[in-house]
């Protein structure tokens, strides 16, 4: 018999042999976890979200606690969403000076200088409406207006950085929001600043847990007319374009694991940075399959991140983040 073949098994006889050379790696600087913080005046707060086990809604104080515990365990990075004490038409909340997520930057930067804090730039958990944009006044159901919202996007963004934040996120998918948050932001003195721009953001069914989390489904309507078509891939890179031009610094692509090879097209495409948010969806997924002891969440959790690193993000957002440093699967 012929034996010159390739024999690939050659490399996997060993830990050692496999981690010599293994190709993609997670760290700690990798990973950024995401909070909801609640602006209440009950300082023990704390709910868990019933479609995300394991994650919660927190006060200031529980968010503190919370927070405190991750860094012991190496935690580098966290991005905020807030929830208000009230909703408007007008969002006023979300760029409130002494709103909940400024607040909770302003203390979280005071106690762990090092640690980056991002926040999520869009109105959807500000708006009485749930959408992540304005409506014209009259017009309650109808269309989510463009430039308007442009101007109220910027100011809570310039809002969260005077509170101390080190980079904002917007996830709003309102056209032309990179280019005003960068005016905006330049126009206040935080030309350092850098924006992560959810650039190539789906109109996704896998956010239905977020949005118990945020308390922010639409009231009427979806989101479709904003957040991208699942069936399109030539726009992602329209969009990253547009991002890029706009003065983005960062790419996300989100949802994650199911547009991996979206992630891979922005990476190879452009030689911007690449984030990919692996969102509540999929969060539940593994957490339900694992609490049914379906599968061994630990090890799933790691081959879905690895995946997303693998297919091209450097950054990746998961509610994962606490777990697996805390277990010292990332190190
Ligand atoms: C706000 C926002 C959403 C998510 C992040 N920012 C929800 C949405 O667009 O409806 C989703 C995150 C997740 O599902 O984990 N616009």
């Amino acid at each position: 018999m012929k034996t010159d073949f390739f024999r690939g098994r050659r490399l996997r006889r060993s830990p050692g042999l496999r981690a010599m050379v293994r190709e993609t790696r997670l760290a700690p600087e990798d990973l950024i976890m995401p909070y909801f913080v609640v602006d209440t005046p009950d300082v023990n707060f704390c709910k868990e979200i019933t479609s995300m086990p394991g994650q919660h809604q927190l006060s200031l104080a529980r968010l503190e606690a919370r927070v405190g515990a991750a860094v012991e365990h190496g935690l580098r990075a966290l991005m905020l969403f807030g929830i208000p004490k009230n909703k408007d038409a007008q969002a006023s909340e979300a760029y409130a000076p002494d709103g909940i997520v400024q607040r909770a930057v302003a203390m979280l930067k005071k106690r762990w200088p090092e640690l980056q804090i991002i926040t999520d730039v869009c109105l959807c958990e500000y708006t009485s409406h749930g959408h992540c944009g304005l409506l014209r006044t009259g017009d309650e159901r109808g269309e989510v207006l463009n430039d308007p919202t442009l101007e109220l996007l910027a100011k809570t963004a310039v809002s969260h950085v005077e509170a101390g934040a080190d980079m904002v996120a917007p996830s709003d998918m309102m056209d032309g929001r990179i280019l005003a948050l960068r005016q905006a932001l330049d126009v206040a003195g935080f030309a350092n600043t850098p924006i992560m721009a959810y650039s190539v953001k789906y109109a996704s069914a896998f956010y239905g847990p977020f949005r118990d989390a945020a308390e922010s489904t639409p009231q009427f309507g979806d989101r479709k007319t904003y957040q991208m078509d699942p069936g399109n891939a030539d726009e992602a890179l329209r969009e990253a374009a547009a991002d890029i031009a706009e003065g983005a610094d960062i790419i996300m692509v989100k949802p994650a694991g199911p547009y991996q090879d979206i992630i891979r097209l922005v990476r190879d495409r452009y030689d911007h940075p690449v984030a990919a948010y692996q969102v509540s969806g999929e969060y539940a997924m593994i957490k339900a399959a694992a609490l049914n002891g379906w599968i061994d969440e630990d090890a799933v959790v790691m081959e879905s991140l690895l995946g997303i690193r693998r297919a091209g993000a450097k950054l990746i957002i998961t509610y994962f983040t606490e777990d697996v440093l805390r277990k010292g699967l990332v190190r």
